[in-house]
């Protein structure tokens, strides 16, 4: 196993979170956290999530359970706000399992989770299919349509109700015929069919029972033995419901939403970590002002395998957005950053940051958060020099390139919160601990 990174001071309950549109590295720098911690908590999202670890020669990839999962002293907690899909999460199990990695001991799965059915996939496929040129490109995971089942409560289930045999029949019963009425009027699909179904889903509830528990209590508890906590974010700020690009966001205030997600208050978290890339990427549909649809752009994409984890699309890739991320740090009060993946950049002669919007003629820094007001943004740029250096072996802040260093510096400068990790490379000792000034 590799070393564990240890930061020179205790940082206290700690949120990880992703400042722009997924895939920052999350998973890494939860991997490199987890030691000091003693439990790993999803507070949102579902298998829309896709968090790589790279250990030595072994990569990992979380969609469901808590990256944490691999320091086997620390609890990981799947969260109320988390949507569940037992089929993917069985199999994460599984496959964790045959890595040599336990879980038994320490996941822990809260009864108020909903749960992501077989007709949720298959309405978020269908409604995309519906809006064609619309599309919001989603993972097609079914989280939209849960989470609305959710908001809409008649139909939802929980993993309480897996559980519970009688209580699941007569939802299920119910709720998968008000879903045919749905498939077959509004999208001409042939009808599900509850009882194997139920039949199924039960199973996956007997399988998944030792886990379940009430979480909150169990958090609650552990703050009172003092014991350390890590939140690990899914998705990312600008995908949030309410702060993101919407509607080109996903169903959860992934920017936003811990307490509600986890019933922890937002007064019991010291640190907040925001993981941005050094550049910027995006799946899926929506604006992306400095995204670079050229030989740029696939530089990046190439030079940073820059294709998703959980669906495998390539993404769009661009400049670094300053005015995007400076709004996303101040949307969930960042106090510290971790640059990832600065060794994509190196290779380039000019480095262009955005610094402003023009919109309707005006410069601004005020990050817009309605896709359709994005769409009108121009970005004003800052060239910065590049680097031609490989930063694959750079251990420490002062063995950087100048330039590289002076990259780093503009983006705190920009955003006004310090940084206290740098990334070059995907395995845990490609990191770079910055002092606290
Ligand atoms: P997450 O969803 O935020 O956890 O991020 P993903 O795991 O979806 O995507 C990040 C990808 O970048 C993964 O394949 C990581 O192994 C990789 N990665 C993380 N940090 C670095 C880095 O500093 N440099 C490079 N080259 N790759 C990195
Ligand atoms: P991690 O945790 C990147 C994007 C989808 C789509 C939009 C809505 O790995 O950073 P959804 O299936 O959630 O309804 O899709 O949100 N999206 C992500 N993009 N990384 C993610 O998670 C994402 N989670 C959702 O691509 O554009
Ligand atoms: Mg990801």
């Amino acid at each position: 196993m590799e070393p564990e990174l240890a930061l020179p001071d205790s940082l206290g309950n700690t949120s990880i979170v992703g400042l722009q549109w997924g895939d920052e590295g999350k998973g890494k720098i939860v991997d490199l956290l987890t030691a000091q911690f003693d439990f790993a908590i999803r507070w949102n999202g579902g298998s829309n999530a896709g968090h790589s670890v790279k250990v030595g020669d072994k990569k990992y990839a979380f969609h469901l359970i808590p990256s944490g999962i691999l320091h086997p002293r620390c609890t990981s907690v799947l969260a109320n706000g988390v949507v569940i899909d037992p089929v993917q999460l069985l199999q994460e199990m599984d496959q964790l399992v045959s890595q040599g990695i336990a879980v038994e001991n320490n996941l822990r799965i809260s009864s108020q989770a909903h749960v992501v059915m077989p007709y949720h996939k298959l309405q978020d496929q269908l409604s995309e299919q519906r809006l064609g040129d619309n599309k919001l490109g989603t993972t097609a995971r079914g989280i939209g349509p849960c989470y609305s089942d959710k908001a809409g409560r008649s139909m939802a289930i929980r993993m309480a109700d897996l559980l519970d045999e009688t209580r699941l029949s007569d939802k299920l019963q119910r709720v998968v015929a008000e879903k045919n009425h749905l498939f077959k009027g509004l999208y001409g699909a042939p009808p599900l069919e509850w009882v194997p179904m139920f039949e199924q889903y039960r199973g996956y509830g007997q399988l998944l029972k030792p886990y379940v528990c009430h979480t909150s209590a169990l958090l609650h508890q552990a703050m009172d033995d003092n014991k350390r906590l890590l939140f690990e974010g899914a998705n990312a700020v600008l995908l949030d419901l309410d702060h993101g690009t919407f509607p080109f966001v996903t169903s959860s205030n992934c920017g936003t939403g811990l307490s509600a997600g986890t019933g922890v208050p937002a007064r019991a978290v010291q640190t907040v970590l925001g993981v941005v890339k050094a550049y910027c990427s995006r799946v899926g549909s929506g604006p992306f002002p400095t995204e670079q649809d050229n030989a740029v752009g696939e530089r990046i994409r190439t030079r940073g395998h820059e294709f998703g984890t959980t669906t495998g699309r390539p993404r769009r890739c661009g400049y670094l957005d300053l005015v995007a991320l400076r709004y996303a740090t101040r949307i969930c009060g960042v106090t510290g950053l971790c640059i990832m993946l600065l060794d994509v950049l190196s290779t380039f002669d000019i480095l262009r940051v955005c610094t402003g919007y023009k919109i309707n003629g005006q410069i601004t820094n005020e990050f817009p958060p309605d896709a359709y007001e994005l769409q009108q943004a121009q970005p004003v740029y800052q060239d910065l020099p590049g680097w031609h250096e490989t930063l694959d072996d750079v251990r420490t802040l002062a063995d950087l390139p100048g330039n590289a260093r002076t990259y780093l510096d503009t983006i705190a400068a920009y955003v006004q919160v310090p940084i206290r990790i740098v990334s070059v490379g995907p395995a845990r000792h490609q990191t770079l601990i910055c002092p606290v000034r």
